[in-house]
């Protein structure tokens, strides 16, 4: 079992822009089938974890349905509403509470931590962030919401081209 961060990122570094606009993202050409793509990403996932900023931009871009069978969990100070049916638990717990419960709940499966870029490093301060799996898109942003605002030593373990993309999954190095 490992914990990922999956995303895709411009090429400076945001995963979103200042006003969480994923419009630069979304107009690009992707294979969802190939490599290193969502399709079979998330078929190893049996558990996953966002930041608020993500749930909402969920939640708006999917008209309040939510697309996930996984058990989640969305990191908030707030009482955000929950669709109906969905298994999503809010909390501030800390991660590595949030983390056991997670792991639990995945059946031997992968955790997903979905985003943003300070959860991810929420995870990898706690020693709980395995691998990081990024999408560059060829585009840069200049500014917006960071991929990983740490500094982590990382073994890249693999590359790939998904049309547009180019594709990186690293391994995070703990002392
Ligand atoms: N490019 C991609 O593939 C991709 C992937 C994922 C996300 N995104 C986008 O990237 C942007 C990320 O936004 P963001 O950087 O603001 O990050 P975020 O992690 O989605 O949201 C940050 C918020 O999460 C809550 N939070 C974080 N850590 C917490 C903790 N330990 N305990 C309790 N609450 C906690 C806080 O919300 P409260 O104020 O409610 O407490 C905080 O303001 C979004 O626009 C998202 O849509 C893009």
């Amino acid at each position: 079992m490992s914990t990922h961060f999956f995303t895709a990122s411009s090429l400076d570094g945001f995963i979103a822009t200042q006003e969480h606009s994923l419009d630069w993202l979304l107009k690009q050409d992707v294979d969802a089938e190939g490599p290193m793509a969502y399709q079979q990403f998330e078929k190893t996932i049996g558990a996953l974890a966002m930041g608020a900023a993500t749930y909402e931009w969920v939640l708006d871009h999917e008209q309040g349905r939510w697309g996930y069978t996984q058990p989640s969990w969305v990191f908030t100070h707030r009482e955000l509403t929950i669709p109906d049916g969905a298994d999503v638990t809010l909390t501030r717990d800390a991660i590595p509470e949030v983390h056991a419960a997670m792991t639990a709940a995945a059946d031997g499966k992968d955790l997903w931590v979905v985003g943003g870029g300070d959860l991810a490093g929420q995870f990898a301060d706690a020693g709980l962030l395995d691998e990081i799996w990024v999408q560059f898109a060829p585009v840069t942003l200049g500014g917006g919401a960071p991929l990983l605002p740490r500094t982590l030593d990382l073994e890249l373990l693999d590359v790939a081209r998904n049309r547009n993309f180019m594709c990186g999954r690293y391994r995070v190095v703990r002392d």
